[in-house]
């Protein structure tokens, strides 16, 4: 049974009972819960049981999907200390953020784990949609590249990226640039690009290949694909992109159910070299 069923047992009727999620997220001191409408009424009750959990001090309520270009997510606070900016402590780094104000999926957990253990130390990284440094942070700490370039559009995503890259004492190996990555990232310099954005991926894939050095090297792509069309979608837009460049594809994996019938999956891919007369545009 879980944790709110068990405790709510004696307040809520066994039809509420049925309809409380099987789960919430945490991150830092804020735990982040979603009701359906029929539950509004009982949200006191809801927020108080969560606020008993130990190191919580905040409970949110998620009002919407994550929208916009910034991934802003969509919460109201509705018990405990109304500051939503906390640090969240995974895998041996420190992210700050305002949960309120930018992204943080904690069902990326894994592929935050995974993705630093694919890299060889000195290898020169570009992870284009940074967030607060979801990937360069934990890449930078734990594989030994000799450079991470952090590019991110959102102005306030990018000042918590700043400070995560100093509460990690990861200054000599991260370089955040602040802007649209189509603009700002580096070309021709990458061992590795990551692509950790959904929805419009694809669009950024002629981009990654031209971050890619000359010589060509990995790509991390994150795509939202109907779970009929998993891998095969991901993988013929790699290929087209790559426009007749070798591609191997190295894994395929669900980060996670995105929404009903809808998975987040990341495609790992090797690219080869420029041909001498073929464009990767
Ligand atoms: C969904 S969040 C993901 C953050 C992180 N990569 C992860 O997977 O946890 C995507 C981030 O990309 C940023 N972004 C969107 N378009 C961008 C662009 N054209 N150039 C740079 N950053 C962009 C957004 O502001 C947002 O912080």
């Amino acid at each position: 049974m879980g944790y709110l069923r068990a405790s709510l047992g004696n307040r809520l009727t066994s039809e509420e009972l049925q309809l409380l999620p099987a789960g919430f997220d945490r991150v830092g001191h804020v735990v982040i819960v979603s009701l359906p409408p029929e539950l509004m009424h009982r949200t006191p009750d809801i927020a108080h049981a969560l606020l008993e959990l130990k190191n919580v001090h905040t409970v949110a309520l998620r009002e919407g999907a994550i929208a916009g270009r910034h991934r802003e997510p969509r919460l109201k606070v509705i018990a405990g200390d109304p500051s939503t900016e906390t640090v969240h402590r995974e895998g041996g780094c420190w992210f700050k953020l305002d949960v309120a104000r930018v992204m943080f999926s904690p069902g990326n957990l894994y592929e935050r784990a995974r993705l630093p253990k694919l890299v060889e130390p000195g290898e020169v990284i570009v992870d284009l949609f940074a967030g607060i440094g979801q990937f360069s942070i934990p890449i930078a700490k734990h594989a030994g590249p000799s450079r991470v370039y952090a590019v991110e559009l959102n102005p306030v995503a990018c000042g918590y990226l700043r400070e995560n890259i100093r509460l990690n004492l990861v200054g000599h190996v991260v370089k955040p640039l602040l802007g649209d990555c189509s603009a700002v990232a580096p070309r021709g310099v990458a061992d590795r690009v990551v692509l950790g954005i959904l929805h419009v991926t694809h669009r950024y894939l002629p981009l990654a290949l031209e971050v890619l050095k000359p010589s060509g090297g990995a790509i991390h792509y994150h795509e939202s694909v109907p779970s009929g069309l998993r891998f095969e979608r991901p993988i013929k837009r790699i290929l087209g992109a790559a426009a007749g460049r070798e591609v191997e594809i190295l894994g395929k994996r669900v980060v996670k159910r995105y929404a009903p019938g809808v998975d987040h999956v990341v495609i790992d891919a090797r690219v080869g070299k420029i041909e001498c007369g073929k464009s990767a545009l």
